[in-house]
């Protein structure tokens, strides 16, 4: 697996780190309130067990799918949203939690479904952010770190479901996935 990877990205310790600051900012940001973190997966299980652990208030979690990617690395264009019609969010202060902004297109189609369900607040946290790939705006309210454009993998972000379990983020070597 490691073989696979050309560059190491972030470090375990530099992500350890990142996600305590970020945890801990939410549960400043929060304070008084009990957010519902709503996890966008697969990608983001992994920052998610260990980002709540630094939220130092109650608050409660859920999972939805939604995917843009098939097997491959390029963006099909087409986000599929799972079944978010049993959320009953309204009225909550939502933080939506997720591994990776690339195009911007699957979390610009969750956002507007989701603001349709009247949350209280609706703010998104994400741990990576691919600025230069943006196809279309959306605002991020907390940021882990900013990436460049090259596929990551490790820490829950997968190539075809592999990888996820690499305990930091690299870059995946191109001939891997071509
Ligand atoms: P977007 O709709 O183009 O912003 O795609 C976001 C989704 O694509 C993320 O939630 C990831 O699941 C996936 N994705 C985008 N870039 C990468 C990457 O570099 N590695 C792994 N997954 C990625
Ligand atoms: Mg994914």
């Amino acid at each position: 697996m490691e073989r696979d990877i050309s560059e190491v990205l972030f470090t375990e310790e530099m992500i350890r780190e990142r996600v305590t600051r970020l945890g801990m900012q939410l549960g400043r940001d929060y304070d008084g309130r009990t957010p519902l973190l709503l996890g966008v997966l697969k990608g983001c299980f992994v920052f998610m067990a260990d980002l709540m652990r630094h939220i130092d208030l109650y608050c409660e979690v859920r999972f939805i799918t939604a995917s843009s990617y098939g097997s491959g690395t390029v963006s099909s264009g087409g986000v599929r949203l799972g079944d978010i019609s049993q959320l009953d969010i309204e009225g909550r202060d939502v933080v939506v939690v997720e591994d990776i902004v690339d195009s911007g297109l699957t979390l610009k189609r969750l956002r507007d479904c989701l603001l349709e369900m009247r949350p209280a607040s609706l703010r998104i946290c994400a741990l990576l952010d691919k600025k230069s790939r943006r196809e279309i705006e959306v605002e991020i309210d907390y940021i882990g770190f900013e990436c460049r454009d090259v596929f990551c993998v490790g820490y829950g972000l997968d190539c075809a479901e592999r990888y996820r379990n690499l305990p930091y983020i690299g870059a995946l070597r191109p001939e891997v996935y071509i």
